[in-house]
């Protein structure tokens, strides 16, 4: 029997998948803190990747014969800033995809320098959560650090170079930092220069289901492990990606994490010069359109757990469905796609003395469908149809939740059997490496089957129409008064 494991680095922990052939065979998840030092700052310790993923390696392979471990491969949170001296020690926390701080760098790059410049040189226009301009933050305000920097690397990237030794990345990782040259899939050059980093500071790239090298022997050793190769994997949208089946020209897969994502494999490369689309390439040496709004799931762990402090109960909830008014704007921590506004904040509309708090919560959900949907008419007019879409993540839970973006996208929804998103993926491109053909294209078909079809509603779908046009009108009324 042969095992392969796959280990996605999120942000609220790392779960390790280990599987067989066809077969799940254990998950575990380790969690560790984020922190905000700042407002609208968020960073890790490296070091807690490091050790949940080694304690994950241990307790998900306990009962398995470990000899039999073939490929370790990764799905990572994208774009975080990893700097490493040059005696291999972490110089800062990890500048996390979600930290705010870059604002002014953003505004450099996109004004300054010019959005026509990024987007020939990289595919992709400046955000706050890309790692170019951490980069340039760090030049610019902890320049004594900044000196110090051997090696810049992304969050999986980190955890693989601990394990394997090997200082690599991929190209769907990669295409997030915003001096890689996606339709080249290799750094760029100009971009490089612009941020004097000096490309030996960058690890080789690789396309996702590349080996990069093995686990060391040290490693293996304490963990019962024989020869096992490193597999350099995917960022988490990529790896979900090859986890959900979203392989094919024009298939969609939303992830309702953290963040929301919108992702969209494209044969061919081509970028949105307009909007805050982001395009990246694939984990099966394909590109993609990816659109990503920073609150998503996240938004409503705030309401219930944070805010209101309750147990998750939707029953009072979906009573109000196709009755209420009530809008919210999902932009707590700022806002990536389509509007790029790192000073914008969430918001809720059309509150009276009769507004009840379930009224609220479905305004949460719905906030968040609009967003989605915004971002995926805005792929559309790139000229993507998309009848249908998969959707993973811990949202999924909600099935009111589906229910609303079934009819907010006016488009089928399935639900895969599976829910192991990133870390599946990460696990089908390690046993990709060690299988042949047709026992892949076995473990695909049984991994790609779909739970349930949620279909759109009609007169939900009509009601949520007439909604979303005034959903599109908020942001542009409130941003002024959130300068
Ligand atoms: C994608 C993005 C997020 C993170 C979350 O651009 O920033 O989806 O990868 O882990």
């Amino acid at each position: 029997m042969k095992y392969f494991i796959g280990l996605d680095i999120g942000t609220s922990s790392t779960k390790a998948l280990l599987i067989s052939g066809k077969e799940i065979v254990a998950s575990v998840s380790k969690d560790y803190p984020v922190y905000y030092p700042q407002p609208g700052w968020s960073e890790q310790n490296p070091a807690d990747w490091l050790e949940a993923s080694l304690s994950a390696l241990e307790e998900v392979t306990a009962g398995i014969d470990k000899s039999q471990v073939c490929a370790i491969s990764f799905s990572g949170q994208m774009h975080g800033l990893v700097t490493l001296d040059e005696n291999d020690e972490v110089i800062r926390p990890a500048i996390l995809w979600n930290d705010g701080r870059s604002e002014k760098q953003v505004d450099y790059l996109n004004n300054t320098v010019g959005k026509d410049f990024l987007l020939d040189c990289t595919g992709n226009i400046a955000f706050a959560g890309f790692t170019a301009p951490k980069v340039l933050w760090m030049s610019e305000n902890e320049k004594e650090s900044f000196e110090k920097i051997r090696k810049i690397m992304l969050p999986k990237d980190y955890v693989a170079y601990m394990l394997s030794g090997s200082f690599a990345t991929d190209v769907s990782d990669a295409a997030g930092t915003l001096y890689f040259d996606t339709g080249r899939r290799s750094w760029s050059k100009p971009m490089l220069d612009l941020l004097q980093i000096d490309e030996t500071m960058l690890p080789k790239v690789y396309e996702s289901d590349e080996c990069v090298g093995y686990l060391k022997e040290e490693i293996a050793a304490k963990l019962g492990f024989g020869k096992v190769k490193i597999i350099i994997g995917a960022g988490d949208n990529a790896a979900s990606a090859i986890g959900t089946g979203t392989v094919e020209d024009g298939s969609c897969n939303i992830s309702l994490g953290t963040s929301g994502t919108v992702f969209v494999t494209c044969g061919k490369y081509e970028c949105d010069r307009v909007n805050a689309i982001h395009t990246f390439c694939s984990a099966n040496r394909k590109y993609h359109y990816l659109a990503c709004i920073l609150s998503a799931a996240s938004a409503q762990k705030w309401w219930i757990e944070d805010i209101l402090n309750t147990q998750y109960d939707f029953t009072e909830v979906a009573k109000y469905a196709g009755k209420s008014d009530i809008m919210f704007l999902p932009y707590l921590m700022g806002e990536r796609s389509p509007v790029n506004d790192s000073n914008v904040r969430g918001a809720f509309l059309g509150l009276s003395m009769n507004t009840a708090k379930e009224e609220m919560t479905l305004a949460v959900l719905e906030g968040v469908a609009f967003a989605l949907r915004q971002n995926i008419d805005i792929i559309r007019s790139l000229g993507v149809d998309i009848a249908k879409s998969k959707v993973c993540g811990g949202g999924t839970k909600n099935k009111l939740w589906l229910r609303i973006l079934a009819s907010v996208l006016n488009i089928d929804l399935e639900i895969p059997v599976l829910e192991h998103g990133g870390a599946l993926g990460a696990a089908m491109l390690a046993a990709k490496s060690s299988l042949d053909a047709d026992e892949y294209q076995a473990t695909e078909e049984e991994f790609y089957k779909i739970k349930e079809t949620l279909t759109p509603d009609k007169s939900l779908a009509d009601f949520y129409n007439e909604k979303y046009k005034k959903y599109l009108g908020i942001y542009p009324a409130v941003r002024t008064a959130m300068q």
